[in-house]
């Protein structure tokens, strides 16, 4: 039986509106969502998105709850310190993660095996599980440590996916853009969806 359970990491980089549309699809196609958000991340979305999320994880998932009117019980908001959460352990974690959007400094974090709090940790266990790690990272330019960086967590079965939208499906707004990166991570995650039109189909 498939699995339907994922864990999904904001991080304070740019890009706010790409893991919360993520986290909208996620629910929608019946996953169960451990959302796990960094201090940074929080700041972030109130930057971009206008979000002010409330400081405990409880108030945090009925924020989230009524901002996408989503059901409570897909959604599980796990605390920064939260060692007793299945996704702390290979014995329960998803076997899936996805980094969204992934900052420059949890990018080194995750590439040095930290696992300084509950994020990294999850990170970690997806990766000596040999589970599926996205990462997609935003900064610009990257420096060479960035690159060593995610040359390294390629070389481990990390999938690397620069924040980085294509214009050829002719966005008409700030939804399509985001759309289009969102769209590339469900591809590769395996959730089927209908956001942009695929190439070679509506492009002829
Ligand atoms: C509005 C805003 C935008 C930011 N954008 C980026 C970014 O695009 N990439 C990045 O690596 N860091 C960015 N930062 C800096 C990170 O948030 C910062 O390095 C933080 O320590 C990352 O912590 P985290 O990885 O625990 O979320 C941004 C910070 C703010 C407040």
């Amino acid at each position: 039986m498939q699995d339907k359970r994922i864990t999904l990491a904001w991080t304070g980089a740019s890009g706010a509106p790409y893991g919360l549309r993520l986290l909208e699809c996620l629910l929608a196609a019946d996953y169960h969502v451990y959302l796990l958000i960094s201090s940074a991340a929080r700041v972030v979305l109130a930057t971009e998105h206008g979000l002010k999320l409330p400081a405990g994880p409880d108030a945090a998932k009925l924020a989230l709850c009524k901002h996408l009117n989503c059901q409570t019980d897909k959604l599980e908001v796990c605390g920064k310190e939260d060692w007793f959460s299945p996704v702390a352990s290979g014995s329960a974690a998803p076997k899936t993660m996805v980094v969204c959007p992934c900052s420059a400094g949890t990018l080194a974090s995750v590439a040095h095996g930290l696992s300084d709090n509950l994020l990294e940790r999850a990170a970690d266990v997806v990766m000596k599980e040999r589970g599926q790690l996205l990462m997609v990272v935003r900064e610009t330019p990257f420096s060479t440590l960035h690159l060593e960086n995610m040359l390294k967590l390629s070389q481990m079965g990390v999938t690397i996916m620069p924040a980085a939208p294509g214009f050829y499906h002719q966005p008409q707004s700030i939804e399509d853009l985001v759309d289009f990166m969102v769209a590339r991570i469900l591809d590769h995650l395996g959730v089927e969806q209908g956001l942009v039109p695929r190439w070679g189909y509506d492009h002829r």
